[in-house]
């Protein structure tokens, strides 16, 4: 456990190290741990990469002192507190458990791991007596004061109870962006835009709304030449009989992110792209809600934007302090799960039910349900689609 000290100037730095040194560790890992750094004591030791000229540059751009392609190596010799992981979803499993292994919290990139199978292999590698190790998954839009105020809303019902959600996920990806290796296929990328791309807006659906109870779906492949999906569509219905729609797409030339809750009091909505602010939520109460309830409903504080860096923030009190930090466990496994079950009912036309997909189910070791051949038989392909 991170030796804790109630006073600040005795800290000692959390050592950190980023593995994988693309596109995300530059534009949002290294950038948050530098504005966290000015903080606090916090130094970003080593990073590693399989790409020696790519690790090389990235260290001496930033002022990093040790550049490694070898994890196990690093881990050994560095022993970091804490692993912040940047590399394509296949790695995910065996980096972070060999970072708990050694000692190191980990905060992995979404889509945490290709199956719930890897998620709970992960989660048997951290430490069972209290205080860590333990491994967050990357789920940013959970974290601004936008998102934080509205769950407080709805866990108050202020607003009365949900009742009815869109979570859209509507962007664009053209060929270029298939054309990196790791993307497009089951068992490099997981999945198609229902894991890759509207797992953030699903994740801040389910942050906001709590349990979901069962799904039924669709997934088709009507553009990209690619294994996966380049769309879905879902509807889920929560514990609390909510119901959503949810629609998940890289096909969609006008590009949006969007939440909406229709509650008995108001309707929240909250429009951005890939990150928000405090004004890109809306309330819009019902007829006969007092304005000076509404403007209350509508004070949303300091405005700090979903961020890396606000989940960063969070995570490093909780590994100071040895406390398990949300997005980790069960709160960071229940995404993937909602994910799982919607590809096992898109590919066998049933609705599927929270905890229905457990060890001995095609779809627990795969999110494709590792079909014969890889190609599920309910995977709507368009004629001039990959094959
Ligand atoms: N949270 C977000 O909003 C967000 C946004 C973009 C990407 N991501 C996620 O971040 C992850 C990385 O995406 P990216 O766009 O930065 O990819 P990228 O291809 O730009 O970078 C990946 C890096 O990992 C390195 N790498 C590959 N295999 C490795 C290994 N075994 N060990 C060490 N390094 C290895 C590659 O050489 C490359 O430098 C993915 O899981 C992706 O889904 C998250």
């Amino acid at each position: 456990m991170f030796p804790t000290s109630s006073n600040s100037s005795q800290q000692r730095p959390i050592r950190v190290a980023i593995v994988g040194t693309g596109a995300i560790a530059r534009g949002s890992h290294l950038p948050a741990l530098t504005a966290l750094a000015a903080g606090q004591p916090l130094e970003v030791v080593a990073a590693v990469d399989v790409d020696a000229d790519r690790v090389a540059e990235f260290c001496a751009g930033a002022g990093i002192a040790h550049p490694y392609t070898d994890l196990d190596r690093m881990l050994s010799e560095q022993r970091p507190d804490l692993v912040t992981l940047a590399t394509p979803p296949s790695f995910h499993r065996d980096q972070t458990v060999a970072a708990l292994r050694a000692g190191a919290w980990v905060w992995c990139e979404k889509p945490p791991c290709p199956s719930l199978e890897d998620f709970d292999a992960i989660e048997a590698s951290e430490g069972s007596g209290g205080g860590g190790p333990y491994a967050a998954i990357v789920f940013q839009h959970r974290f601004g004061s936008g998102s934080e105020h509205v769950r407080g809303l709805l866990e108050r019902e202020e607003m009365g109870r949900p009742l009815v959600a869109h979570c859209q996920t509507t962007w664009y990806r053209d060929s270029a962006y298939y054309s990196v290796p790791w993307r497009g296929s089951w068992s490099s990328e997981g999945g198609g835009p229902s894991m890759g791309h509207g797992i953030h807006q699903m994740d801040l659906l389910l942050d906001l709304l709590g349990p979901w109870a069962e799904i039924r779906a669709m997934a088709g492949r009507l553009v990209h030449d690619v294994e996966t999906e380049d769309v879905s569509t879902a509807l889920v219905r929560f514990e609390s009989g909510a119901m959503a729609t949810v629609v998940n797409s890289v096909l969609s030339p006008d590009e949006v992110s969007r939440i909406r809750i229709d509650c008995e009091r108001a309707t929240v909505e909250l429009t951005h792209l890939y990150g928000y602010r405090n004004a890109d939520w809306r309330i819009t109460p019902a007829p006969g809600v007092t304005s000076e309830e509404a403007d209350r409903w509508r004070d949303f504080g300091q405005d700090v934007p979903s961020s890396h860096e606000a989940q960063l923030k969070g995570l490093l009190a909780d590994l100071r302090a040895g406390r398990r930090p949300r997005s980790s466990g069960p709160d960071g496994r229940k995404s993937l799960e909602l994910v799982a079950a919607l590809y096992k009912s898109a590919f066998t036309g049933m609705p599927v039910r929270a905890g229905e997909i457990v060890p001995g189910d095609p779809y627990y070791g795969a999110l494709h349900g590792n079909a014969p051949g890889w190609a599920p038989e309910r995977l709507e392909v368009r004629e001039g689609a990959g094959a």
